[in-house]
């Protein structure tokens, strides 16, 4: 069933599941504000607040809000990970109408990648390699072949990301630098639950219990952020956060503390020091991050 706008009408969110649809609406919203600026907060669905954060920080920074969902497969290294992706697209559709999004971009496949999946080709300076890149392959090409493709297509002069996908942010700035596309990555802090735990549409596989506790992440977090008011050595902050990590039932994949522009490992901490940690609770695969120093 299409969920597309035929009309539109003034001040109402406009569905565009179509490129063609889709550059209808942005010349109907053009047309009323020829200068102005589009802000793009590209997701794949299953909204939560930090998406909705990153479109209330698009509507002040911004004339017309688009919003994309699209469960890109080429992030995917695990096909049960896609499988599995919380798709909620009708409460997507009710929370996008009471934010700030001018316009819903809902591309199907083939209109992503007309040609098929090709091979996609980019240098990433090594960012791809360390943390996520590590344990995910190839995800990071996947996420910049969508987000190349969909700033193609909808021609944003501003985009945001979340920090709460940390690397992803160092990729997506080094991709449009590398392609010198003419757009500005706005970064937004990440978005958490009164307790801590940083929203994600993977949250919602979680139990009451699992999500309590996940929590030993932002607390070791914020263990390790007290730690580095103490130690420079980041073995040694590292050794005593994964000793209080360990005190949880998480599965940790890795915790590291990075260099926020070249995310490789620093063994004396600088200032911007980032740590980034991956664990399961139970199947489900969680990140995080926080400035520590
Ligand atoms: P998704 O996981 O849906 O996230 C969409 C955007 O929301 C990303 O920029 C992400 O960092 C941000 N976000 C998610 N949780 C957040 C939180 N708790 N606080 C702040 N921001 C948060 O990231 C992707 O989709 C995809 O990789 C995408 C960029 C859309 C490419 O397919």
């Amino acid at each position: 069933m299409s969920v597309a706008s035929t009309n539109f009408e003034p001040h109402k969110m406009i569905v565009a599941e179509h490129i063609q649809q889709l550059k209808k609406a942005i010349n109907h919203k053009k047309n009323a504000n020829p200068k102005g600026v589009i802000g793009f907060v590209p997701t794949m669905g299953a909204l939560h607040n930090g998406h909705l954060q990153l479109i209330e920080k698009a509507s002040q920074e911004s004339d017309i809000v688009i919003v994309s969902i699209f469960v890109n497969p080429t992030q995917f290294n695990d096909p049960e990970d896609l499988k599995k992706y919380p798709r909620t697209i009708s409460a997507d559709i009710e929370k996008l109408e009471k934010s700030n999004c001018d316009i819903l971009f809902l591309p199907h496949e083939k209109e992503v990648y007309p040609d098929g999946i090709n091979s996609y080709k980019i240098d990433f300076s090594g960012l791809d390699k360390v943390m996520e890149g590590k344990y995910r392959d190839d995800h990071f090409v996947g996420v910049a072949m969508v987000v190349e493709r969909l700033f193609d297509i909808v021609q944003p002069n501003k985009a945001f990301f979340g920090l709460k996908d940390f690397q992803q942010v160092a990729i997506i700035k080094h991709l449009v630098r590398v392609r010198q596309i003419d757009v500005e990555i706005v970064p937004v802090n990440i978005v958490r639950s009164p307790e801590g735990l940083a929203l994600s549409s993977r949250n919602q596989l979680l139990s009451k219990e699992q999500k309590e506790d996940a929590l030993i992440i932002y607390n070791t977090l914020l263990f390790g952020k007290s730690l580095a008011k103490e130690y420079d050595n980041t073995a040694d902050i590292l050794r005593h956060m994964k000793a209080y990590f360990d005190k949880g039932s998480l599965k940790l994949e890795y915790m590291e503390i990075v260099d926020p522009n070249t995310l490789k490992p620093l063994q004396s901490l600088e200032p911007g020091a980032h740590c980034c940690i991956a664990a399961y609770c139970g199947e489900v695969r969680l990140i995080d991050n926080m400035q520590i120093r």
